[in-house]
């Protein structure tokens, strides 16, 4: 360990001696509740499942097994809907009380959508749904901007017993192609267009385009946000706001198993295709909610800002799933915080006058960047509790968050979790944790981290290895679509009987967890987790090039860069041109979020004698770091190295 990480991991931050009083879990707390849900998760999960209306009450709590086939149940026998708990019992108190604040992209556009009225829409959404042929089980693609009814469709599939997979609005029509087919989807739902930076973004279009390699699509439904004039296909599309006028606002929910899919939702990984990660009803909901009470202290009336994309599993778990099961305010921002200016995320919370705000490092280091004065001109007295999510997050970023937006009164809670996780896993409680900047400090409850060495032992104390969870939580994911095999390979081989997540970590001497980073060939760019392969394949699937391998390397804003080397085939020339057709054939193929940063021609890769590439030299030359670069004996063509560190320095 470095002299500076040992002091850096000394600067403590301790609760507040006020939010120690009134959060609802102060440190003792956190210590018996931790301690009883590890010493006896069955008892534990019993009593803490009663956060949700259950029709039918579960007699079995937790029925999990990491080794072999790999088999995760929680409530197995418990019956419930997700849109009830998150809408329908808090309508006897709650029916004129605000669940949602919809924030539009032009700052003159705002709405509130009381729990009543969430009700009516989600019900007609639902029926809608039902007269075009959805049925329980069936899987809808929802591609959607950050609108409310982008809500009301999730929930109105949750309603009825369908399966949603949301694919983040920024994604190219081949990327939502591919996870329409992959769950074999025949249902969509879009809206004419995204609105982003005053710029728009034609959905409808892209889905159409997507939908001529879907053959197994039966209907799209439209919702009309910009009304901009978009392709049409008679007899399968339909618009929501006409089907919405044929249909009553009632719709009886149906009874689901616990175990029911509720969500696939597809992320990135060390292989070309994405996997389609598969939540259930009741222990991922139970998870949504008890980790958005305890982790926010969420108190009745505060207004809640998670600023994520629906798109993603945060705007699941933060913006709909947790918030509205406990019955909170959850505003939904469709702009981006840089958008008219550079204080949009601030002015938004003066106006909506913000309690809890939950952002990721990214866009912190980006307004970070621009001074402390676009934070200064907006009055920030009403933030209580600020959040970290989606990548590490750095030391200055934390502390300029914590000093300049939460005048060092809001304790930020950095919060580690995953797709797979459901929900957030290692994270502080405001009341209950001193803080370390950087650090995501302590496991959640029922959550049982641990570190594992190369060979898999695992290391107790202080140290540093892979980071893997050694027993079930109710929010886990279940399977992966379609391919259980996979599920079992990529999670639960590596390390049989403990599910691993694919971070490294380090643990200090007060058992506080710093996670380092991903350890496969999985890049997080803005908070975005990206697969290096798919990058690749995309590279490669360009007809003048031979070969391709991607990987990060540290940027300044987005956390991790995209950095490609690239083999033309024989005989051809590198050109900046053909740099730049390249970073926009990955960006067109994937999404604006995968475009490269930078292309690196080079002849040959570094390979091993069996045809390896060797990443580590790879990443080290990205790095720019060259005094490093290891054993190279075992290269077919040491002299490889040279030529790339001559590429690299040239740029
Ligand atoms: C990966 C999961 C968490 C929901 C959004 C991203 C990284 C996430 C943190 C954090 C350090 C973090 C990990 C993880 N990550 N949160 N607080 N500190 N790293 O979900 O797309 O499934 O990505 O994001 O590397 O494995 P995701």
């Amino acid at each position: 360990m470095t002299q500076e990480k040992t002091e850096q991991d000394q600067t403590r931050f301790p609760v507040p001696q006020t939010l120690a009083q009134s959060a609802r879990c102060n440190a003792d707390d956190y210590q018996r509740l931790y301690r009883a849900s590890i010493d006896d998760p069955d008892g534990f999960w019993r009593e803490q499942g009663q956060r949700l209306q259950w029709e039918t009450p579960y007699t079995q709590v937790k029925n999990t097994c990491f080794d072999g086939d790999v088999s995760i149940k929680w409530f197995e026998d418990g019956t419930l809907n997700a849109s009830v708990n998150c809408i329908d019992r808090h309508l006897p108190e709650k029916a004129n009380d605000i669940a949602l604040i919809w924030e539009g992209d032009n700052p003159a556009y705002h709405h509130a959508i009381t729990y009543g009225q969430l009700h009516d829409h989600v019900c007609r959404f639902a029926n809608v749904l039902k007269n075009m042929g959805v049925k329980k089980g069936d899987r809808v693609t929802i591609y959607m901007p950050m609108i409310p009814e982008t809500a009301y469709a999730m929930l109105a599939c949750a309603r009825i017993g369908a399966v949603h997979s949301v694919v983040f609005a920024g994604f190219s029509a081949e990327a939502l192609a591919n996870r329409i087919k992959d769950c074999d989807s025949q249902w969509a739902i879009t809206a004419d267009e995204g609105v982003r930076a005053g710029k728009s973004i034609p959905l409808k279009n892209n889905l159409d385009e997507a939908a001529r390699s879907c053959p197994g699509l039966k209907a799209v439904l439209a919702v009309r946000h910009t009304g901009a004039t978009v392709s049409w296909v008679d007899g399968r599309d339909y618009w929501y706001h006409e089907a919405a006028l044929k249909v009553d606002s009632r719709c009886e929910p149906v009874v689901m198993n616990a175990e029911d899919p509720l969500f696939i939702l597809y992320t990135s990984g060390s292989t070309g295709k994405p996997k389609g990660v598969l939540h259930t009803t009741g222990g991922y909901l139970l998870w949504a909610s008890i980790t958005h009470d305890y982790v926010f202290d969420y108190q009745p009336g505060e207004i809640y800002w998670c600023a994520a994309d629906v798109g993603w599993v945060t705007g699941h778990s933060y913006i709909i799933y947790g918030p509205l099961a406990n019955g909170a305010t959850s505003l939904m921002f469709e702009g981006v915080p840089t958008w008219p200016d550079v204080d949009r995320f601030w002015q938004i919370i003066n106006k909506h006058k913000v309690n809890i705000f939950y952002t990721a490092p990214t866009a912190l280091r980006a307004l970070m960047r621009e001074g402390d004065a676009p934070v200064e001109r907006h009055d920030l007295s009403s933030l209580r509790i600020l959040g970290s999510v989606g990548e590490p997050i750095n030391p200055e970023a934390w502390l300029w968050y914590h000093r300049v937006v939460g005048k060092g009164r809001c304790p930020i809670v950095d919060t580690w979790w995953q797709t797979e996780t459901g929900g957030m896993m290692i994270t502080p409680l405001p009341g209950a944790t001193d803080l370390k900047p950087g650090s995501a400090t302590r496991p959640f409850f029922g959550v049982k981290p641990a570190l594992v060495d190369a060979e898999g032992q695992i290391i107790e104390g202080a140290g540093a290895g892979n980071l893997v969870i050694t027993d079930s939580w109710p929010g886990q994911a279940r399977t992966l679509y379609g391919d259980h095999e996979r599920f079992i390979q990529t999670y639960f081989s590596a390390y049989p009987g403990t599910y691993f997540t694919g971070d490294g970590c380090k643990r200090d001497a007060d058992g506080y967890y710093w996670i380092t980073g991903r350890v496969d060939d999985v890049i997080n760019v803005s908070g975005h987790r990206m697969g290096t392969a798919e990058v690749e394949s995309a590279l490669v699937a360009h007809h003048l090039v031979a070969e391709a391998a991607v990987v990060g390397f540290p940027h300044d804003v987005k956390g991790q860069g995209i950095y490609c080397y690239v083999t033309l085939n024989a005989g051809l020339e590198p050109t900046e041109d053909l740099a730049r057709e390249l970073r926009q054939w990955v960006r067109k193929d994937i999404g604006p979020i995968a475009t490269p940063d930078h292309i690196h021609f080079t002849p040959s890769l570094p390979k091993t004698r069996s045809g390896k590439i060797m990443r580590r030299i790879l990443r080290k030359i990205a790095e720019n770091d060259f005094s490093n670069l290891g054993d190279t004996s075992t290269l077919a063509d040491p002299s490889v190295v040279d030529s790339l560190i001559e590429g690299r320095q040239i740029r």
